[in-house]
């Protein structure tokens, strides 16, 4: 089984990394390819899937290593714009590997589709949609012949009263298993289908026909133990506990907390092609589920004083549909994770969520995060400053060293040079 923790991964040049990953996800010669095509799509592509294009905006794309996700490892691909955060992922990995990773579940891909139902007399209507489910279910599926054949497809309809302050409404809502896709198409085709047949039924007025993003039936859920030893003294375990429950207690805390979460996971949704927002969406909404924003994560010691991280959030995601089909460079990303189906790249992401998490409070809670972000970050800065390739390791050590990372300090040391 292939082994994800490459020693000096990221001291290697992009042809190592390259060659790394080749070999590790069983790359093709094409693949490689499209991997050093810095972007992946033409204009004619781009212009096929939004309006109005004039350019292709791209991103980093880089690779976690460590990960270990219910006992198989993983290259993760990352694609975001912020230094340090896919160094701060693998590094997190590579502690948690000592006690076996990350062991992650996912619920089945259940996606909760919403009927709006207008001037209708609610309380004769909802047993008059609950007594025709069958009848619903049946049109609802019979816009997937695909998810049917799987044994997916629509599975359930529910009623709910809503008061509003523009009167009592009926929800109608469909919960659909729809297994590897994301499932927004085929949920919106469904709600969509099922709503001439409601408004028949109820006499009602339907007005919205729309998947739900509050995926609460489509959690993924998980945890890790990182070891007290490599973490550092007790005092750091502690003070992340400490640092955890600053963020379950208090919401303008716990917002920055699941933004670390967010940098794991939105990273990972980019590079394989997911609806970041929608997932976005979702979590913030968890958050609060109990009517406050709090963490998403969880933080504890087990008996032996290790830390032991837990993380819990809706996960809406693909490997078939959408952009995941056509993107050449998501294709690529999505094989070298090697997931064969949405609830474990569901898993992947889940566990890097935690990881970022991990590492984030262990930095605020130690030496803060300023010292290891702005090694990394000096880079970017010396770039924009104009810092020429073979000065730049001079002036990012020297920045670094000084303590004083910035694009005027980074100017004056070229000058010096
Ligand atoms: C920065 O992108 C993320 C952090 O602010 C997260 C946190 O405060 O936990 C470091």
């Amino acid at each position: 089984m292939p082994d994800s923790s490459i020693p000096k991964f990221h001291e290697k040049n992009r042809e190592e990394r390259i060659k790394i990953v080749k070999s590790f996800a069983g790359l093709s010669k094409e693949d490689t390819e499209i991997l050093k095509n810095n972007g992946g799509i033409s204009f004619d592509e781009a212009n096929h899937m939004v309006e109005n294009v004039v350019g292709i905006l791209s991103l980093p794309l880089g690779i976690a290593t460590n990960f270990k996700v219910n006992g198989k490892d993983y290259l993760v691909p990352m694609a975001i714009e912020e230094s340090s955060v896919i160094a701060a992922a693998s590094k997190a990995a590579k502690i948690a590997r000592k006690h076996g990773g990350f062991t992650m579940k996912s619920d089945e891909s259940y996606s909760i589709g919403q009927v709006q139902v207008l001037d209708v007399d609610i309380k004769s209507a909802i047993p008059k949609v609950m007594k025709a489910s069958n009848k619903l279910l049946e049109i609802a599926n019979s816009k997937s012949k695909t998810l049917s054949k799987m044994g997916k497809g629509a599975k359930k309809i529910t009623c709910k009263k809503l008061k509003t302050k523009s009167g009592t409404m009926l929800i109608v809502e469909l919960l659909i298993d729809v297994g590897d896709a994301m499932g927004a198409n085929i949920t919106n085709t469904m709600c969509e289908g099922i709503a001439p047949f409601i408004e028949e039924i109820t006499g009602g007025r339907v007005l919205l026909r729309i998947l739900s993003n509050y995926s609460t039936r489509r959690l993924v859920r998980g945890t890790a133990v990182f070891d007290k030893e490599e973490i550092g003294d007790k005092q750091v375990v502690d003070n992340i506990i400490h640092a955890y429950e600053f963020a379950a207690s208090d919401p303008y805390r716990a917002v920055t907390h699941n933004k670390g979460v967010m940098n794991g996971v939105i990273a990972v949704a980019n590079s394989t092609g997911q609806d970041t927002r929608a997932i976005e969406a979702a979590s913030h909404a968890y958050a609060s589920r109990n009517g406050k924003y709090t963490s998403l994560t969880r933080w504890k010691k087990d008996k032996q004083g290790n830390l032991v991280g837990e993380i819990e959030v809706p996960m809406s995601v693909g490997i078939v549909g959408g952009i995941v089909n056509v993107h050449p460079m998501i294709k690529v990303c999505t094989k070298i994770l090697g997931v064969k189906s949405a609830k474990e790249l569901g898993c992947i992401i889940g566990a890097v969520g935690l990881a970022q998490n991990f590492s984030a409070i262990r930095a605020l809670a130690s030496e803060g995060i300023q010292k290891g972000h702005m090694k990394l970050h000096a880079k970017n800065i010396a770039l924009s400053a104009g810092v020429p390739k073979n000065k730049m390791n001079e002036v990012v050590s020297r920045m670094v060293k000084e303590d004083s990372v910035s694009v005027t300090k980074a100017k004056e040391i070229l000058k010096e040079l």
